[in-house]
């Protein structure tokens, strides 16, 4: 379980502080997905990137499993926006940094989950040779890698076009079914928070707290898109962002 309780995040210290978090506590249990949506700025990535460990917090604290968290670890697993790959590395190179990263590389290697993923053939090309679908999956892949129980997503598909996003969203939804990790998404996309999110936390202005969580039981199925509780859910949540 992902303990958040009271969480402050700073930037800079004495009067010229920005508060970017603001006493967020949020649970979120072994296998549930939740997803984090608020106005831009308002704190989304400094909440997240403290969860990975990435940020001290200024109050508060962030227990994984009941140990408490003081920096990255190996089970989670953080995708950002445009998936990060080094241009100059190779597919298979990208998917191995985070085994390598933790030390688990030659060991093990992601070959497996490149194939599973559908990037088998194009394991020695380079990112520019990609669709930036397939890019996105090498995102994933390098995630996937060092099996996290935590899956940690910054706006893993901004930009995209809708059907190639929606295809991604197929698959997130896909692998937090098989994979069984906890995964938190922020996204500034209302769908992308509905369909992925069992709970949907929204978040107001800077500095971040939390406004209203929004209960989503009736997804987990591909079919979810377009009926009329996934409807209710967006109209919800379109209702709270604009209040
Ligand atoms: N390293 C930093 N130093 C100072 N201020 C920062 C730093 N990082 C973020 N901030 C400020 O903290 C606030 C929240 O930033 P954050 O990136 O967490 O927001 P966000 O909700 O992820 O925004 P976006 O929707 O644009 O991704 C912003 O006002 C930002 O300017
Ligand atoms: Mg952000």
């Amino acid at each position: 379980m992902i303990d958040v309780r009271n969480a402050v995040v700073e930037y800079g210290q004495g009067p010229q502080a920005v508060r970017a978090v603001d006493s967020v506590s949020l649970e979120i249990a072994r296998g549930e997905s939740v997803a984090l949506i608020g106005p831009s700025g308002c704190g989304k990535t400094s909440l997240l990137f403290a969860m990975a460990g990435l940020h001290d917090l200024t109050d508060g604290r962030i227990e994984i499993d009941d140990s408490p968290l003081d920096g990255p670890r190996k089970e989670i697993a953080l995708i950002l926006q445009n998936a990060g790959l080094l241009p100059w590395k190779t597919v298979l190179q990208n998917a191995n940094l985070s085994l390598l990263l933790h030390k688990i590389y030659p060991q093990k290697t992601a070959d497996a989950v490149l194939e599973d993923l559908g990037l088998g053939s194009v394991k020695q090309r380079f990112p520019a040779e990609l669709s930036e679908g397939m890019k996105r999956r090498v995102g994933i892949a390098r995630a996937l890698s060092t099996e996290p129980t935590v899956m940690l997503m910054d706006e893993p598909l901004a930009s995209l076009d809708t059907l190639t996003k929606e295809r991604v969203q197929d698959l997130f939804l896909e692998l937090w079914i098989q994979h069984q990790f906890s995964l938190v998404l922020v996204t500034h996309d209302i769908e992308e928070a509905a369909f992925l999110g069992q709970k949907i936390v929204v978040l107001t202005e800077r500095p971040a707290q939390i406004k209203m969580v929004v209960d989503n039981p009736e997804m987990g199925a591909l079919a979810y898109r377009g009926t009329d509780a996934f409807m209710a859910v967006v109209s919800q949540l379109r209702k709270a962002l604009e209040e």
